[in-house]
C-alpha cells in the first residue's frame, strides 16, 4: 500500500514536540540543523512534496517551486517572508503562511535591549571589566546616553513598532514615528507625532527600524539617511539587515556621523567573523535573536504547523501573506488528512 499521507519538507531540525501537530497526519522529511536549507536529500523529494515548512534563511525561489508541482502550501516559521518568492507562489495558487503576533513582544524586548546596551555601552563595559581595565570608579569612564527625555524615532509602526513605543514610554522617551499610512490613533495613544522619514532621522536621538524588507525598503538607511541623523544618535536594527547599507553604516560609525548602533540583523547574515563592524566598540551585534525565547519559538512553530495543515486542506491559513492566492488556484487536489 503506498503511503498516502502528504509529504512535508521541513528544512531544519526542530524539537520533535514542536512538529507533533503534523506527525500523525503527514510524512515529515526533516533537514539537518545548521542552516543547510534545501539539502540535496530534501531537494530530491521536491517532486512529491505537498508542503514546505521553511525558515527565513531558506530561499524559496521560482526554481524550487518549479520542481515542486504538488505543493499546496509554503509555511514559514517567521513573520518576515523576504526569502520567499511570494509572487511566484501566488501565481501558482500556493498560499504562503507566516507567524506574526507571537514574536511581537520578544522582538521588541530585544530591540529595546540593544537600544539600552548601545546607549549605556554595556558590552564594551563588560569587555573592559573582564579584561582587567576596571581599575577604579572612573568619573568619566563609559559615559553613555540617557533615555529619559530622549526622542525615539520608530520607522514602521506595525505590531513590533507599537510594542517598542510601549517600552519606550515606560523609560520616559518621547516618540515620533514614520509609517506608510497615517495612524492618528497611535499619535493619540502615545502622545506621539507621525513625521516624514527625513524629519524623523533629523530629530531622533534613537532610531529603531521595524519595517519588512522589500524592494522599497532595501538600503532605506543609506549614507544620505545616516548623514541626516544627529552625531549623537543611535541606530537600532532588529528588522532585516539589508534595510541598512552596511558599508555606509561602517563609515557612519567610524566617521562620527552617528554615535552607535545596535544590530540584531546584518547584511550579510551571518556577519563573517572577520567583518570590521565587530571591531567597533560602538556597534553592538547579536545574531538575529529577536524571537529567540523558548515560548516564542515554540509558538512560532505551532502556528507554522497550523498553517501547513490548513493549506493542505484548502482552508484559510491562520496567517497568510498572499490571500489572493485563491484567485489562482488550479485543480490541484488537496490531500485528505484523515489518519
Ligand atoms: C521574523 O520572524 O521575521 C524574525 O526576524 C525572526 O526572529
Amino acid at each position: 500500500m503506498p503511503n498516502t499521507k502528504p509529504l512535508i519538507l521541513v528544512t531544519h531540525a526542530l524539537p520533535a514536540n514542536w512538529l507533533s501537530p503534523l506527525a500523525e497526519k503527514c510524512r515529515l522529511m526533516v533537514g539537518p540543523a545548521g542552516g543547510a536549507g534545501f539539502t540535496p536529500e530534501l531537494e530530491e523529494h521536491l517532486l512529491e512534496a505537498d508542503a514546505l515548512f521553511t525558515l527565513l534563511v531558506d530561499p524559496v525561489t521560482e526554481d524550487i517551486l518549479e520542481r515542486a508541482p504538488n505543493l499546496k502550501v509554503v509555511s514559514q516559521m517567521a513573520v518576515g517572508v523576504d526569502n520567499v518568492d511570494v509572487a511566484a507562489c501566488t501565481r501558482r495558487g500556493i498560499p504562503v503562511g507566516n507567524t506574526p503576533g507571537v514574536l511581537t513582544a520578544g522582538t521588541a524586548d530585544l530591540a529595546f535591549g540593544l537600544l539600552l546596551a548601545a546607549a549605556r555601552r554595556i558590552p564594551e563595559a563588560q569587555a573592559d571589566a573582564r579584561a582587567g581595565r576596571w581599575t577604579t570608579w572612573n568619573p568619566t569612564g563609559w559615559l553613555g546616553a540617557d533615555l529619559d527625555g530622549a526622542t525615539l524615532g520608530i520607522v514602521g509602526m506595525g505590531k513590533i513598532g507599537v510594542a517598542m513605543a510601549r517600552r519606550a514610554q515606560g523609560f520616559g522617551m518621547k516618540i515620533i514615528f514614520s509609517n506608510r499610512s497615517p495612524l492618528p490613533e497611535i499619535e493619540k495613544n502615545f502622545n506621539a507625532r507621525q513625521v516624514p522619514l527625513d524629519n524623523l532621522l533629523e530629530q531622533s536621538d534613537f532610531v529603531s527600524l521595524h519595517i519588512p524588507l522589500t524592494k522599497e525598503t532595501h538600503h532605506l538607511i543609506d549614507a544620505a539617511a545616516l548623514r541626516k541623523m544627529k552625531p549623537s544618535a543611535i541606530l537600532v536594527n532588529s528588522a532585516r539587515g539589508p534595510v541598512v547599507d552596511t558599508n555606509a553604516l561602517y563609515e557612519a560609525l567610524t566617521k562620527g556621523w552617528i554615535a552607535a548602533a545596535g544590530l540584531d540583523v546584518t547584511d550579510p547574515e551571518p556577519l563573517p567573523q572577520e567583518h570590521p563592524l565587530y571591531a567597533l566598540s560602538n556597534c553592538v551585534i547579536t545574531p538575529h535573536i529577536g524571537s529567540a525565547s523558548f515560548n516564542t519559538r515554540r509558538r512560532m512553530a505551532e502556528i507554522a504547523c497550523q498553517n501547513v495543515l490548513a493549506g493542505l486542506e484548502g482552508r484559510r491559513l491562520l496567517h497568510c501573506v498572499n490571500p489572493e492566492w485563491m484567485q489562482h488556484i488550479s485543480s490541484v487536489q488537496r490531500p485528505s488528512l484523515s489518519s
